[in-house]
């Protein structure tokens, strides 16, 4: 109802320390595809050919599935839609101060570099610019004062080389090994993993601390199209909550926190999201 809107806009405010968790709905009306919920990849793909572990033992085999994977999920071309955006300009206005995502498409960075902005790569580093960079994953701008943007399972726009660590935008290695270079190596010989948080593998460390300790700080905590059933971004809301933060639910299906929300919005987020901007726009008018 629009009412749960008007509720969590009403603990919105300039002062209030807000913080957003996204999940691959957000993408979907930019026609990346979820994982779970209705048509979900996982029903086409089987999770357990895409873990750590496999990547390890059988790298070749590995890549010849991502590389299928990744054209069922980006083979597309796509842009930031309105939820995206809004997001974006929450931020850019003092409403948000984080966004923690488990979504790779880059597509959150894409919105804050703004239309014109961005280099149209979603995220990928120019060749090699993160080499050894530790804050992978934290997709901060330097120095512009806008919310970080925390990246909790990767970028899969871009590989890393599993021995020398240098990272680099994933296209020309994905080409390589759909035309059949598998596993696709690095100059140092080492093999490419995509840049991307595997079933089985540990999340960046830093990034998770600083996520967990915004989680904590916030006071108002948003869960925008996430299933939230992958740990540890499921239990985030509920942490939040734990410390005092109103929670939030933005989804289109029900999720195992709606219980524990203190605001439930089922709604399609490009809905929502320009929604719950305009009330807060309205509310600084003092309307
Ligand atoms: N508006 C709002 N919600 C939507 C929309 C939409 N337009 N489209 C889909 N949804 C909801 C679905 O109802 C579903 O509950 O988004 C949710 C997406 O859930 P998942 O596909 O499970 O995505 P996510 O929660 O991000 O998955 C977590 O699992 O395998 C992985 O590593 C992958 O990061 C991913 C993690």
């Amino acid at each position: 109802d629009r009412d749960a809107l008007e509720r969590l806009a009403a603990e919105i405010d300039r002062d209030a320390t807000v913080v957003a968790l996204t999940g691959a709905g957000i993408s979907a009306p930019s026609g990346v595809p979820t994982f779970r919920g209705e048509d979900g990849v996982w029903e086409h793909f089987d999770e357990g050919q895409f873990t750590y572990g496999r990547f390890r033992s059988d790298p070749e085999g590995f890549w010849a599935d991502r590389v299928a994977l990744q054209r069922e999920l980006f083979g597309e071309e796509y842009e930031p839609n309105a939820a995206h955006e809004a997001l974006a300009a929450m931020g850019r206005d003092g409403y948000l101060d984080a966004v923690l995502t488990q979504n790779t498409d880059g597509l959150h960075r894409d919105a804050a570099d703004g239309a014109d902005g961005g280099d149209g790569a979603n995220g990928a580093a120019e060749d090699g610019k993160r080499e050894d960079d530790p804050g992978a994953g934290d997709d901060t701008p330097a120095g512009t004062g806008e919310p970080p943007i925390l990246e909790l399972h990767g970028n899969a726009r871009r590989v890393r080389c599993t021995d020398c660590g240098r990272r680099r935008d994933g296209d020309p290695i994905f080409d390589r090994a759909a035309e059949g270079d598998l596993p696709p190596t690095c100059d140092c010989g080492g093999i490419y993993k995509p840049d991307v948080v595997l079933f089985g593998e540990q999340l960046p460390g830093a990034v998770v601390q600083r996520a967990r300790t915004l989680t904590r700080d916030s006071d108002v905590f948003l869960a925008i199209g996430s299933s939230l059933v992958v740990e540890p971004a499921a239990s985030f809301p509920r942490e939040a909550g734990a410390t005092g933060a109103t929670v939030g639910v933005v989804n289109l299906e029900s999720t195992p926190v709606d219980g524990a929300a203190d605001v439930v919005y089922r709604d399609d987020v490009t809905e929502a999201l320009p929604r719950l901007r305009s009330l807060l726009e309205r509310g600084a008018d003092g309307g």
